[in-house]
């Protein structure tokens, strides 16, 4: 078209046509923008019907797997919104109903859970909760001995909750501090009070060590959690 010339129909749809769905993209773009900003649209909800559902399900075999108590899970949900923890690290998946609760803060923080599990069937079992969930993009399940895939994995992690085999406590932490918990980082110890006596050693060691603020913390007035701050300047 030479300069001057009125546009022909053809040519004025040709240049709007480019205006508008390069409006389109640049609207796009800018509200996947605020979307990934605001943790997304498709934001998995605490109180959604399915996710009410399916942690009723779970909770109801919680006994069976072994799973904290709802309060706990609901502790731990709370923990994790209110430090704003993004890179959480869970020992000890089993069906995945505590991974489920950290995934649902993590939606609010638009932060990642690695799980490890030991036992095949739970981890299947626990990789497709967390599916059903919707919560896939939060939470990588591993299987295999958290002994062992602790070393492997990078971190640092600001929220830590150690819910495995209790007399492992020791190892854990000679494994994962100072290198993989971040200074301002919580690590949350299951099965404080009813199990004591399997971590004696972890407890005495943690509560007089230096670097952490240490408190025992029951949400049931039964069982709780062994829960350390590490100080930001040691
Ligand atoms: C108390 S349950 C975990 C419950 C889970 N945190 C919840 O609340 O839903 C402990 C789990 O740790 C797993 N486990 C035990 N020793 C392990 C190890 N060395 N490595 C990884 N997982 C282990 C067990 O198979 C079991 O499923």
């Amino acid at each position: 078209m030479k300069t001057g010339q009125p546009f022909s129909r053809r040519e004025f749809l040709k240049t709007t046509g480019g205006a508008l769905s390069l409006f389109t993209v640049a609207t796009h773009l800018s509200l996947a923008l605020a979307n990934a900003t605001e943790g997304g649209p498709q934001r998995v909800k605490r109180n959604s019907a399915p996710i009410r559902r399916l942690l009723d399900e779970m909770e109801a075999k919680g006994y069976q797997f072994l799973s904290v108590p709802r309060k706990d899970g609901e502790l731990l949900y709370f923990i994790a919104k209110a430090t704003r923890s993004r890179n959480v690290l869970e020992v000890g998946t089993s069906h995945g109903f505590s991974a489920i609760w950290l995934g649902l803060a993590l939606e609010e923080t638009d932060g990642r859970l690695t799980t490890i599990e030991i036992d095949k069937e739970r981890y299947d079992l626990a990789r497709r909760n967390v599916k059903e969930a919707g919560l896939s993009r939060r939470i990588t399940c591993i299987r295999g001995d958290a002994h062992v895939e602790v070393t492997k994995l990078e971190g640092p992690f600001d929220f830590i909750f150690l819910d495995a085999d209790k007399e492992g406590q020791m190892d854990y932490f000679s494994k994962l501090f100072p290198k993989k918990l971040v200074p301002g980082g919580i690590l949350a110890v299951h099965n404080a009070i009813r199990q004591a006596h399997s971590m004696k050693d972890y407890l005495d060691m943690i509560q007089k060590h230096p670097d952490f603020d240490t408190v025992i913390l029951s949400a049931t007035m039964d069982d709780g959690f062994c829960l350390s701050y590490r100080h930001r300047v040691s």
